[in-house]
C-alpha cells in the first residue's frame, strides 16, 4: 500500500491543501463556468488558505454538467483527453466525463488500492462483471486490476450462464460486480446443481448501488466470500473513490489523497459536522480533464474516523436523495424497505416498490418474492402479513405487500437493479 494511506493526517491534510489550491486555480482560470460561477459569489482561489475555506466556493451539480454538454466543464485541450465515458441520464442528455492519460493512471492506482485493501494481491484471477462500455465500472475496474497485476477476466454484464462457466473453468479469486447481479449469478449455480459455498472466489468488490443488509446476508449466507462494499461515480471519477476494508469491513474508505469530502445538508446546503448524515459533496484533488468543485453527489451517507488506514470513512450510502419516495408525507427509501424484507427469512431479497397515485394519496405497493414453495398459500400469506407489519411499525406507512413467485420480478444484467416503478402522473 502507498505510504499516503498511512500517513499522519497532517500530512493529508497538507496534501490536500496543496491539491486544493491547484485544483480551485485550475477550475477558475481553464473553465468558463467556474470563472463565471466564482465571480457570481465573489471568491476568488486565493480565498482558500485552509480546508474549511472550501464552503466559501460554490457547489456544482449534475445540471451545471448538463447545461455544458458535451464538453464545456473540461479543463484541458480536447487533444490531451485520452477517454471518455457517459452516463446515462433517466431524463435528457447523458454527463459525459472526460480523464487524460495521467487521470487514467490515477484511476487505476485507486482501484487497484481498493483490490488490495480488500485483501487481493497480484496472484488474484479477478472476474469483472460491471458492464464495458459508457458506464465505469467495467473499463474502471479492469485497469485497476490490471494495474495490480492480477490476471483480468474482461467478462462484463450480462450472459449469465457464461458467467457461472468462466467462473467454475478459470477459477477467479476475485469478483467485481453489482451486488443484485451476484444474486443472479448465484440463481444460475443453484440452478445448475452448483455448491455456491465451496467456489473459487473469496472475495467480491461490489459497488454501483446501494448494498443493504438483505443481499448482504443473503450472498455471505450462500457463499463464503467476504464482502467489501466499493463507491464511485462517473463525475467524480468511476469505481474507487472509496472503497472498504476487507479485514475491518467498516465502510468505504475514500482515498482522501486525490478526493476532498464534505457532508451537507441537502436542504440548507450548511456544512455538517463529521457523524451526521447529510449528503456527500466531493471536490477532486487531481483530475485534470474534469475538476469538480464541490460536485454534489445526491448520495445520503455519513462521514467516519479513520481506522484501518488514516484516511476517513463513509458509511454505506442509505440511498440517493433522488430515490426518496415521499408516501403520504413520510420519506421512505428502497434500503429501507430492504432491511425489513431481510428480517422476513421466507422472502427473497428480489423486490420491487410500485408507487401510484389513488385520488390524491401516494399509495405504496411492495412486490417481493417468496423463497420456497409458491403453492404454500400459508406460507406467503404468513409473509406477508409479516412485512406489512414490519413497514408499518418501522416506517409509519401503510404498504401493499404482493408476495410473488419466485424469478418472476425482473432481474437487470446489465447495470444496476432497478426499484422503484413510479406510475404517477407527472
Ligand atoms: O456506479 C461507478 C461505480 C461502478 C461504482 C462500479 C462502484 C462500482 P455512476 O453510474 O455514475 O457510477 O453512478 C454513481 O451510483 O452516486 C451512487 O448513487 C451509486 N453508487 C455507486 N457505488 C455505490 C455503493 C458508478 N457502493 C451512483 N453503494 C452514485 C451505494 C452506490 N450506491
Amino acid at each position: 500500500m502507498e505510504p499516503i494511506v498511512t500517513a499522519s493526517r497532517a500530512e493529508i491534510e497538507e496534501l490536500q491543501l496543496e491539491r486544493l489550491k491547484q485544483t480551485l486555480q485550475r477550475a477558475y482560470t481553464k473553465v468558463p463556468y467556474y470563472g463565471k460561477a466564482f465571480d457570481a459569489v465573489g471568491v476568488h482561489p486565493s480565498d482558500l488558505t485552509s480546508l474549511q475555506d472550501i464552503s466559501k466556493f460554490p457547489f456544482t451539480k449534475k445540471s451545471d454538467l448538463r447545461d455544458n454538454y458535451p464538453f464545456g466543464m473540461i479543463a484541458t485541450p480536447l487533444d490531451k483527453v485520452v477517454r471518455i465515458h457517459a452516463s446515462s441520464g433517466t431524463t435528457g442528455k447523458p454527463t459525459v466525463v472526460a480523464y487524460t492519460k495521467s487521470d487514467i493512471e490515477n484511476w487505476a492506482r485507486l482501484v487497484a488500492r481498493s483490490i488490495e485493501i480488500a485483501g487481493g494481491t497480484r496472484h488474484d484471477i479477478v472476474q469483472v462483471s460491471y458492464g464495458y462500455g459508457l458506464f465505469t465500472g467495467g473499463l474502471g475496474a479492469h485497469y485497476g486490476a490490471e494495474a495490480l497485476g492480477c490476471a483480468v477476466i474482461p467478462m462484463s454484464g450480462g450472459q449469465t450462464e457464461k458467467q457461472v462457466a468462466m467462473i467454475q473453468d478459470l477459477k477467479p479469486t476475485i469478483i467485481m460486480v453489482t451486488p443484485s447481479y451476484m444474486l443472479t449469478i448465484l440463481d444460475e449455480m443453484t440452478r445448475q446443481g452448483i455448491d455456491t459455498k465451496r467456489l473459487s472466489l473469496r472475495i467480491g468488490i461490489f459497488g454501483a448501488e446501494p448494498w443493504a443488509s438483505a443481499i448482504k446476508a443473503e450472498i455471505r449466507d450462500r457463499t463464503s466470500m467476504i464482502g467489501v462494499d466499493i463507491y464511485g461515480l462517473s463525475e467524480i471519477m468511476g469505481p474507487g473513490v472509496a472503497s472498504e476494508s476487507g479485514a475491518t469491513l467498516d465502510g468505504p474508505i475514500i482515498w482522501e489523497d486525490h478526493f476532498y469530502p464534505e457532508i451537507i445538508d441537502p436542504i440548507s446546503g450548511e456544512v455538517l459536522t463529521e457523524g451526521e448524515e447529510g449528503e456527500l459533496v466531493i471536490t477532486t484533488l487531481t483530475k485534470e480533464a474534469l475538476p469538480m468543485v464541490r460536485y454534489r453527489t445526491r448520495d445520503l451517507t455519513r462521514l467516519l474516523p479513520p481506522t484501518s488506514t488514516s484516511m476517513r470513512r463513509m458509511s454505506q450510502v442509505q440511498g440517493r436523495s433522488d430515490d426518496m419516495l415521499i408516501i403520504r408525507g413520510v420519506n421512505v427509501f428502497p434500503t429501507q424497505i430492504e432491511d425489513l424484507i431481510a428480517k422476513v427469512p421466507t422472502l427473497a431479497p428480489h423486490y420491487l416498490l410500485v408507487v401510484d397515485k389513488k385520488g390524491p394519496l401516494d399509495t405504496l405497493e411492495v412486490q417481493v418474492e417468496i423463497r420456497g414453495n409458491a403453492d404454500d398459500n400459508e406460507e406467503r400469506s404468513k409473509a406477508q402479513q409479516e412485512l406489512s407489519h414490519h413497514i408499518k411499525s418501522m416506517l409509519g406507512v401503510s404498504a401493499t405487500v404482493s408476495v410473488l413467485a419466485p424469478f418472476t420480478i425482473e432481474r437487470t444484467a446489465v447495470g444496476k437493479a432497478k426499484r422503484i416503478l413510479d406510475r404517477r402522473p407527472k
